[in-house]
């Protein structure tokens, strides 16, 4: 059972018009990653960010990128994007025919290589691409839209992705991104994921302000994993 949790708020759930004031805020409270979703409309119905997004945060932090791209054939992209090398960048398996060139792509741009895998997407599709990976992202909804609620055969899946990762003795970090609510993390961390993408679910949930949210899944997350904190 991995031990690692790493919080990653979806900057596309945040208030943008104050971007950088929110995210000297996410700093302070100790946030690990900032996800970034791109969607280009083919891949996924909707849009969402795009490539001047990337630059304008690395000037605004330091903290590392979490980048999914929700877009097709990603590989021919990858180099619109000024990357950083702690970034992580991640593709989808269905998005194109060539996981293997795309995770490549990024590793040569000196970041992160991440694959995503849709709910319907068997895990054997990371198989032979294991050793290209330094994350690997199970979507536990369908991508495209914030709000939607869990697919629930997903957390199968999330621990059965957690015994390949072991079993293969593989150090890429297990991610999950889709409905990660307060009660879905704490099941999560149960099943063994490592990075825990936050939306409106959780940290942009209505109510509580952002500290309070922030400590409430931190907490979660870690009793999931059997911890006192
Ligand atoms: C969905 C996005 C997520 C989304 C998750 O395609 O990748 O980042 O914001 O947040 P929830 O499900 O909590 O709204
Ligand atoms: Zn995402």
């Amino acid at each position: 059972m991995s031990k690692a949790a790493y919080l990653s708020p979806s900057l596309a759930c945040c208030p943008l018009e104050r971007l950088e004031a929110h995210v000297r805020e996410l700093e302070q409270l100790g946030a690990d990653l900032l996800h970034v979703d791109i969607m280009d409309g083919d891949f996924v119905a909707n849009y969402c960010l795009g490539t001047e997004f990337v630059p304008l945060l690395h000037r605004i932090t330091r903290l590392p990128l979490d980048i999914h791209l929700m877009v097709q054939r990603p590989e021919q992209k990858i180099a619109y994007f000024a990357l950083a090398p702690r970034d992580f960048v991640t593709v989808h398996a269905e998005s194109t025919p060539h996981v293997h060139k795309a995770l490549a792509a990024i590793r040569a741009q000196g970041a992160r290589a991440g694959l995503a895998l849709n709910p319907a997407t068997p895990l054997e599709a990371c198989r032979w691409v294991l050793d290209d990976l330094d994350l690997l992202l199970i979507m536990t909804i369908n991508p495209g839209f914030a709000g939607q609620k869990l697919v629930a055969q997903t957390l199968e899946k999330l621990r059965s992705a957690r015994e390949m990762l072991d079993a293969a003795g593989s150090a890429a970090l297990l991610a999950v991104d889709g409905n990660v609510s307060f009660e879905n993390a704490k099941t999560m961390s149960q099943c063994g994921a490592d990075v825990f993408v936050a939306g409106t679910s959780s940290l942009y949930a209505k109510g509580n302000d952002l500290a309070q949210n922030y400590e409430k899944l931190r907490r979660a997350i870690v009793e999931g994993k059997g911890g006192a904190k």
